[in-house]
């Protein structure tokens, strides 16, 4: 099946203060602010004129995770599979100023996913700034309230790629065009996004990043680690809003893809699924970070 998605694309979320959000991964992850009106915030690591929005508004949580279709007619086609599938269109207009065509699809699974055509790339593609600066924004990941629901969604609606996945199918790992092992990541849960993330140049990124949050009074919610499926070094951190920010390194790359077979991980900790490097299981803290969409 060819590929209707091509890459990440952007998350948008909203809260009462969005300058507290932004000047946060600001300092910490060195994101760019390249607009900011009294509706919002557009931030970006490279080029891109948006990949992390926060709007204001009285609710705290997600809007949308944003992805990036191959065209416009890619996004007419899932638009057509979505009303299809019975799923429901929240909007055909894109949350971002500047893209041109999009979708907006109200997952029954928790999770809504805005298909869009190409953000502007509109920016210098490095800038000045604090925090580590990241290369982009990698992947988000979700908590959905059926798994093999969720599945069926990424994998038929959206013609994604399954790159690994739990043998009971609770957790899952989602590829698009790009070939990078995973730009969604789904796990069962009660619909949240628990974790938007940074993919970072170095290790001595992700150390800055842990050194700003000592500065910051805050310390890292889980890591450094390495995770099995994926095989990228990582570390977490909570925003302001409780949603959990990973900064990742040297992600995994299918190099073969009409060849990759998905890999069927135990969800035992012993397997390395979640940290190669330390078997036990993650904080709890980290299990209850996230954010509702709205
Ligand atoms: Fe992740």
């Amino acid at each position: 099946m060819d590929y209707l998605i091509r890459q990440m694309g952007y998350v948008v979320m909203t809260n009462p203060d969005p300058e507290e959000s932004a000047e946060d991964l600001s300092e910490i992850v060195g994101l760019k602010v390249t607009e900011k009106n009294e509706s919002g915030i557009y931030m970006s690591s490279n080029d891109r004129r948006c990949e992390i929005a926060y709007l204001r508004g009285e609710k705290t949580g997600a809007i949308a995770v944003g992805l990036e279709a191959m065209d416009a007619a890619s996004v007419d086609e899932i638009a057509r599979r979505a009303k299809a599938d019975g799923l429901a269109i929240v909007d055909d207009k894109p949350l971002i100023a500047g893209v041109e065509r999009a979708v907006r699809i109200a997952t029954p699974f928790g999770p809504v996913i805005e298909i869009h055509t190409p953000v502007e790339r509109n920016q210098p593609l490095r800038h000045i700034g604090t925090g580590s600066v990241p290369t982009r924004l990698e992947h988000v990941n979700l908590r959905v309230t059926d798994a093999l629901g969720f599945q069926d969604f990424m994998t038929g609606t959206l013609a994604m790629k399954l790159s690994d996945r739990t043998a009971n199918n609770e957790l899952a790992w989602y590829r698009a065009f790009d070939g990078y092992h995973h730009t969604i990541a789904a796990g069962l849960g009660d619909g949240r996004m628990h974790h938007y993330a940074f993919d970072a140049f170095s290790m001595e990124d992700l150390i800055h990043i842990a050194d700003t949050l000592v500065i910051k009074n805050r310390s890292l919610l889980w890591g450094p680690g390495r995770h099995g499926a994926g095989d990228n070094i990582f570390t977490y951190y909570r925003d302001p809003n409780g949603c959990a920010v990973e900064t990742s390194v040297g992600m995994a790359r299918i190099d073969c893809d009409p060849l990759y077979e998905p890999r069927v991980w135990s969800l035992e900790p012993e397997s390395g699924l979640r940290n190669l490097w330390q078997l036990a299981p993650p904080p709890a803290a980290f299990g209850e970070a996230g954010i509702p969409f709205l």
